[in-house]
């Protein structure tokens, strides 16, 4: 006699089961996200790996062969990646619909097949001729490039395996299915078994799988985290709707640094690569203007500047206003409070409206300085030295802290041809400063204020710390 069918509750955001319906996610504090699901025994998420037993091995015994990267001929994919696609692994760029990630894996697509590989294709979003048009496009003649428009995992599997290709694609994990799970395409088994048994052939077969997956609103890989525990790197596709520069940002790499950062900017032609994103981010700055300092924030390893601005006006009614675009709200907060306390400056009954350039979300601490002097300079209405950057944590007493890596920024901040930065006092016990960059000390905000926007005639250099010369 066969058994009835048990069901059981399944967040759709975070996977969490319950054996009853529950309004809010206990886990996730999603609201409405659990969906009756078939509990189908034995054919749980378990049967989709195999069963041959594997025997365990002394890590002596293990060897392991410096296996080559395969380079996708895009230097800032492969920068992401960590130098280019480990054989085997399992890579999630993830991302915003609409953001660009069809057409940048169309691209690494016919980079890897104009090398000479073969490369299949799967996508589920778009038929065959729409992805030609996309390719037409963008220039793509695609020889040694196979599409595939097929939406069952078995069969996208079954044609990969036949034409063992060097490089996998998927696009996008939520439009594949494997018929034995229950749930359509999209629901959390479906995906976390999908991923899984992808996991499972790229291992075998040493083909590294790219895969698109597509965010909801609140960040979160739609469907489950569990996707993001499972691959190998994690990286999101991101950019403002009104800026066409897109970053990628890797989130986790099994097989390399993360938080390094690709930048590309979507043109008429797909996705063209900025190689020296510090020139176009501070191409069209208006100098001598109050308000603006230019700052060298680092994005992952790679040192990048930008030009913060900001504007205060008089509250014209109700509570003063605070505005931070691409910085984080609570650095605004805290850079507006020493400013106030210990600077002396009278932002109470201030608007204040800080801005980065260019749609970049900084988020380091580093940018603390360039955001107070520029937030200062408005207020006065004082400009700063065009060639004058600042870069510095502030504390809470209004102490100017060090930051890491200050040789790389400097190194950037004299290749675009800044010659002087305000920076941490103790900054100066450094040895190898770039050449060409004089660093001017600060030991407080109150100092950085003199220095940045002295009262006096900029000839008199009374104002200016102790210096260091590269
Ligand atoms: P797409 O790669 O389809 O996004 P996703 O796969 O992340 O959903 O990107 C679509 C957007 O990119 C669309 O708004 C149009 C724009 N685009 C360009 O601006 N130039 C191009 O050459 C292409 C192919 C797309
Ligand atoms: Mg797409």
């Amino acid at each position: 006699m066969s058994k009835p069918a048990r069901t059981s509750f399944v967040c759709q955001q975070c996977g969490k089961e319950s054996p009853r319906w529950l309004g809010r996610c206990p886990d996730c504090q999603g609201w409405s996200t659990f969906v009756e699901t078939r509990v189908s025994g034995p054919k749980g998420g378990r049967s989709l790996l195999s069963k041959s037993v594997t025997p365990a091995c002394e890590l002596s015994q293990v060897t392991a062969e410096e296996t080559s990267r395969l380079s996708c001929h895009l230097s800032e994919f492969d920068r992401v990646l960590g130098g280019g696609l480990v054989p085997g692994s399992l890579v999630l760029i993830s991302g915003d619909p609409g953001i660009g990630k069809s057409t940048l894996l169309l691209q690494v697509a016919a980079s890897v097949a104009g090398q000479g590989g073969r490369v299949v294709y799967a996508s589920g979003e778009e038929s065959m001729y729409q992805t030609k048009l996309r390719a037409d496009r963008l220039g793509i003649k695609g020889e040694g490039l196979y599409l595939l428009n097929e939406t069952s995992l078995e069969a996208i599997l079954e044609q990969m395996g036949a034409l063992s290709p060097c490089l996998g694609i998927i696009d996008s994990i939520q439009t594949v299915y494997l018929g034995e799970l229950d749930g359509g395409p999209g629901t959390v088994s479906q995906i976390r078994g999908c991923t899984l048994r992808l996991m499972e052939w790229a291992k075998g077969s040493t083909v590294p799988l790219l895969i698109a997956g597509h965010v909801t609103k609140d960040g979160a890989i739609a469907g489950p985290k569990v996707l993001e525990h499972i691959v190998d790197v994690v990286s999101y596709l991101e950019g403002e709707t009104f800026s066409s520069y897109r970053l990628l940002r890797g989130i986790k790499n099994r097989f390399g640094s993360t938080n390094e950062v690709g930048v590309f900017e979507m043109t008429g032609k797909g996705l063209a690569q900025v190689e020296n994103p510090s020139e176009v981010f501070l191409s069209r700055r208006s100098q001598r203007v109050p308000g603006s300092v230019v700052a060298p924030v680092l994005e992952g390893s790679r040192p990048l500047l930008v030009e913060v601005q900001a504007l205060t006006t008089a509250t014209s009614f109700g509570l003063p206003r605070r505005t931070a675009n691409g910085i984080d709200m609570n650095r605004l907060q805290l850079v507006v409070a020493v400013l106030t306390k210990v600077a002396g400056l009278r932002l109470g009954n201030q608007d204040i409206l800080v801005n980065v350039v260019g749609g970049l979300r900084v988020s380091e601490p580093a940018v603390d300085l360039a955001v107070a002097l520029a937030i200062a300079s408005s207020f006065s209405d004082r400009e700063m030295d065009p060639g004058l950057i600042a870069v510095g944590e502030i504390g809470l007493s209004g102490e100017i802290r060090p930051v890491g890596q200050l040789e790389r920024r400097l190194a950037e901040a004299s290749r675009q041809g800044f010659a002087r930065c305000i920076g941490p006092d103790d900054s100066l016990e450094w040895r190898s400063l770039p050449a060409g960059v004089r660093v001017l000390g600060a030991r407080s905000l109150r100092h950085a204020l003199q220095i940045a926007l002295p009262r006096k005639p900029r000839a008199d250099a009374a104002g200016e710390g102790r210096e260091a010369r590269g």
